[in-house]
Parts: structure tokens; sequence; C-alpha cells
């Protein structure tokens, strides 16, 4: 498999610029330049993934309570742009499916979430996986699905196996190497902190390539790659600051 990575992966779409996990955000992140997206996936209370990334509504919407409460119907009536800004007012909840043609259509790479909510971990995992092979099976090179639960990418590795698996890990605690080898990881994810020359050489010595969040002063995203990180998961658009 050739996987193209890009050094700039847009957080939850472009998340300085749109709301998160809106569709409009994949269409500002590609305009901006970005040629991947990162975005989170949990499930609605009738077992529909859906783009969201706190446990409950609020946030990034006019909602209230868990998400995992709630039926996609529910959902689809709160508006999920307006909190951000007048021009983003209207802007829904995507499903999951939703965000695959959207990203499909603008010709975006996809790095898939698995953000589930407490106790529906095995659910939200299967059900991803089932819908990345009927969807995407054409896409197995534009896609990395991670997750910071190690279950979550064990249901992927065994439901769908073609598609890459990155490691989440805020504390790169001991047993990162391990956890990932196991996993069938092709990357790890780590959380920019805890990033340094040394620890990024020891990724690389395992084997796995590195995609860091959330990076958003260019400087450090400069550093980070001069020390050999593959991407940088970015809320700003960094990408065309590079470019230019
Ligand atoms: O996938 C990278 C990053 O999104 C992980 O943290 O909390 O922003 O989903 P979070
Ligand atoms: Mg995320």
């Amino acid at each position: 498999m050739s996987l193209r990575l890009s050094r700039f992966v847009g957080h939850r779409g472009i998340a300085a610029e749109a709301p998160e996990n809106t569709l409009t955000g994949f269409r500002l992140a590609a305009e901006a330049g970005f040629s991947w997206v990162e975005f989170d996936v949990m499930l609605s209370a009738d077992d529909v993934p859906v783009l969201h990334h706190d446990e409950t509504l609020g946030r990034t919407n006019n909602g209230s309570g868990p998400v995992a409460a709630h039926t996609l119907s529910a959902l689809k009536t709160l508006d999920a742009g307006a909190w951000f800004g007048p021009g983003f007012a209207g802007e829904r909840i995507p499903t999951f499916a939703e965000a695959i043609s959207c990203c499909r259509a603008l010709g975006l790479s996809m790095n898939v979430e698995i953000k589930p909510t407490k106790g529906r971990e095995v659910h939200t995992a299967e059900l991803v996986s089932d819908m990345l092979n009927d969807l995407c099976p054409d896409l197995t090179d534009r896609i990395i699905v991670s997750s910071f639960v190690p279950g979550c990418l064990r249901i992927a590795q065994e439901k769908a196996p073609d598609f890459l698996r990155g490691y989440l890990s805020d504390s790169m605690a001991e047993g990162w190497r391990e956890g990932a080898e196991e996993l069938g990881c092709f990357s790890v994810h780590p959380n920019h902190a805890r990033l340094d020359a040394d620890l990024i050489a020891a990724i690389q010595e395992a084997g796995f390539r590195i995609l860091t969040y959330t990076v958003n002063d260019p400087e450090r995203a400069a550093s980070l790659i001069g020390w050999g990180v593959d991407a940088v998961i970015t809320d700003e658009p960094l990408a065309a600051a590079a470019l230019a």
C-alpha cells in the first residue's frame, strides 16, 4: 500500500477557521491547501456514527446532554455553526457517511479518529469498521483510523484490516511501542508536548510513522518536522503558510 501523507493534517477540519467536525470545515480546509483532515466519530443514540468531539452537546452546538442520548434526527435539529460565527449558522452535525462523501468529493484524505462515548467503545469501532469496508474499499491508501482506545483499534484491526491504524497517545507512557506493535499500527500519534528529538527517533526506530497533535505554532511545527515528524495535525492554516 502506498499511502501519501501530507506534512499538515487539518484538525477537526480546520478548527481555527471553521466550526470543528463540520462539512464546511472540510471545504475550507481543502481551500486552505490541506490534503488531509482529522475528525472525531462517535455514535448517536440510534447507533449512527456522527462527527462530534465532546461526550456532551453544547460547546459546539446549541444542544445539551449526552450525545449518546440523542437520536440522529434530534442531533440534526441542532445548529453546529452559529457558536463559531454568524456566518456559519445553520451548519449541521454531519454523519460519518456524509463526512466520507464530502471528503471524497473534495479529494481529502481522512484521519478517522474513533472517539467512543463511555461504554460504547466496541459498538462504535464495529460500526466505523463496517462503514469503512462498505463505503471506502477504494480509499485504503487515503485513510488512517486512529483512537486513544486500544480496544477500538483492536476491533478495527480485526474487522477492517485493510485500513491503516494510528496509535493515539497523550502521555506516551511506557508501553506505547508494545501497544502499537500489537495493534499492527502504521503510525503513532502523540501529543506534540511529549515529543523531543530522542522520542521521535525512538518511534521511527520502532518502525512507525509519526502524526502529532495539535500543533498551532509554525515554529514548533517546523522544529517537529525538522526532527523527522511526518505530519502535524493543526487547527491553523499552517499548510498555506508553509507554501507561501
Ligand atoms: O487525532 C488527534 C487529536 O484530535 C486527538 O485529540 O481530543 O483533539 O480528539 P482530540
Ligand atoms: Mg480528534
